[in-house]
């Protein structure tokens, strides 16, 4: 049978029988390269007919240590990693170019040399002396980490097979080049040889390998995506470029909870730690302020307080914008037609904006209720008391559904001098002192009672 050629997606990874200007998938544009298929044919026999060598197999029963971690005493860094850098495990960081991704590593490189680890840097993309450029400028020329400018993939794990390291960083996986596979770097298949060597250098040689991936929306260069499913552990550094904050997002984590985050401010000094980030993503809010809505959301397992803004304005054009920044798009779509077909709400004509404030990005469904109150607030010009906090779901029938976390998310809001609450009905919650909870099972009630709309 003739070889099928293969196409992947660098966005999501999934595989096409033919090429097209748009991943049915995932929806990306431009997203899709052609793949060389893997060699097979009347010389290589199929693997069930050639008998191997048999593995051992055990039970499920058999106790082992917990695995060993090393802290780097950067504490947001190491909550996302699950509680330390795991012995022998593979991280993969991705982020949008630029966001801070080799200064946060030559940090946390610093960091773990000084705690005795053998570290290794390697850079594809600079030169060792813009790396101890950055390193002067961050304060960290005195680290003992190991530095190497290179992109020959097998040089480089020659020198650390010698060299036996306990840490490597390898920034970044697009510009690695493995010499048995003919395609350029960058490509989908020198990124997954690449990072398959990597990953089997690490748990060969007990030595924790972290690669940089950049999330890339040309075509050309594959993004982190199509490796992920190889590595432990991925993070992805997110940010708005305008903000000085950064979140580290653990997205898979075999070693912790994934959905942890961990909160940074990048400062003319590199990243320094945010400890509280609750009150960070909230503007001055002295005055009530049509439009904005502080929610009390999860992020990973700590209570995250943001602000909700949205703005409704009359459309000039025959079709109304709709613009969203840190939510989903499809989200705001969902809950304005809910706020239309279950309350007698019509956005039609108008335009929303939506924003988080901050530069945040928020996930939950329990925002669904906050978006809710900022976009009535906004269209009806009535602002809530800027004491207030939001929480809930909202199905598609109307009804408001409880959320998970509520007391934590209460407790919060009350630390950071919130006195009310707009929340579902929720089951089993104790009193929290200095809150006044205002219930309610559906978003009619709180439309009519709460915004008075008409
Ligand atoms: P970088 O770590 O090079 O990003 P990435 O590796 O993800 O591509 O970060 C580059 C940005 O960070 C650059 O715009 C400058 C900024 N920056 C600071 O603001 N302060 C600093 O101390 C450093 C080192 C970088
Ligand atoms: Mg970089």
């Amino acid at each position: 049978m003739a070889k099928q050629p293969s196409f992947t997606c660098t966005d999501c990874g999934a595989s096409h029988t033919k090429w097209s200007g748009r991943c049915e998938a995932c929806g990306a544009w431009n997203s899709i390269i052609e793949e060389k298929p893997l060699s097979s044919g009347p010389g290589k026999k199929s693997l069930g007919n050639v008998r191997g060598t048999a593995i051992e197999l055990t039970d499920l029963s058999t106790k082992d240590n917990p695995p060993k971690r090393t802290v780097s005493g950067v504490n947001e860094l190491d909550r996302v990693l699950g509680g330390g850098l795991v012995d022998a495990s593979a991280i993969l960081v991705g982020g949008d170019p630029g966001i801070g991704k080799s200064t946060l590593l030559l940090q946390a490189a610093a960091r773990f040399a000084r705690n005795g680890m053998n570290v290794v840097y390697v850079s594809g993309e600079e030169a060792a002396q813009q790396i101890r450029m950055r390193a002067q400028r961050l304060g960290l020329e005195e680290s003992p980490v190991k530095l190497a400018a290179e992109t020959n993939l097998r040089d480089i794990l020659t020198t650390l097979d010698a060299e036996k390291p306990e840490l490597v960083i390898i920034d970044s996986i697009q510009t690695m080049w493995a010499d048995n596979v003919d395609s350029a770097p960058g490509s989908v298949s020198q990124v997954r040889a690449a990072c398959h060597e990597l990953v089997s250098f690490a748990k060969k040689r007990g030595c924790s390998v972290v690669i940089v991936g950049h999330v890339t929306k040309e075509g050309a260069i594959a993004g982190p995506r199509v490796v992920e499913h190889m590595v432990d552990t991925v993070l992805y550094f997110e940010g708005d470029r305008g903000h000085q904050f950064r979140l580290l997002r653990a997205v898979k984590n075999r070693f912790g909870p994934a959905d942890e985050i961990g909160v940074f401010e990048m400062t003319g000094r590199g990243l320094t730690e945010v400890k509280n980030p609750s009150a960070l993503f909230l503007s001055d809010r002295d005055k009530p302020a049509p439009g904005s809505i502080v929610f009390s959301g999860i992020e990973g397992t700590r209570p995250m307080l943001t602000e909700i803004q949205a703005l409704v304005s009359p459309s000039p054009h025959s079709q109304a914008r709709r613009t969203v920044v840190g939510l989903d798009g499809q989200r705001l779509a969902t809950i304005l037609a809910v706020l239309e077909a279950r309350c007698g709400i019509p956005f039609a004509g108008l335009d929303v904006y939506l924003n988080v404030a901050g530069g945040m990005r928020v996930h939950e469904p329990a925002a669904d209720l906050a978006v809710a109150c900022a976009l009535l607030s906004a269209r009806e010009d009535h602002a809530l008391p800027a004491d207030t906090v939001v929480f809930g779901e909202i199905s598609l029938s109307g009804a408001l559904r409880p959320v998970t976390q509520a007391e934590n998310r209460l407790k919060e809001a009350s630390k950071l001098g919130f006195a009310s609450a707009i929340t579902p009905v929720q089951k089993k919650l104790p009193d929290v002192d200095g809150m006044t909870l205002r219930m309610t099972d559906d978003l009619v009630t709180v439309v009519n009672d709460i915004f008075g709309a008409d």
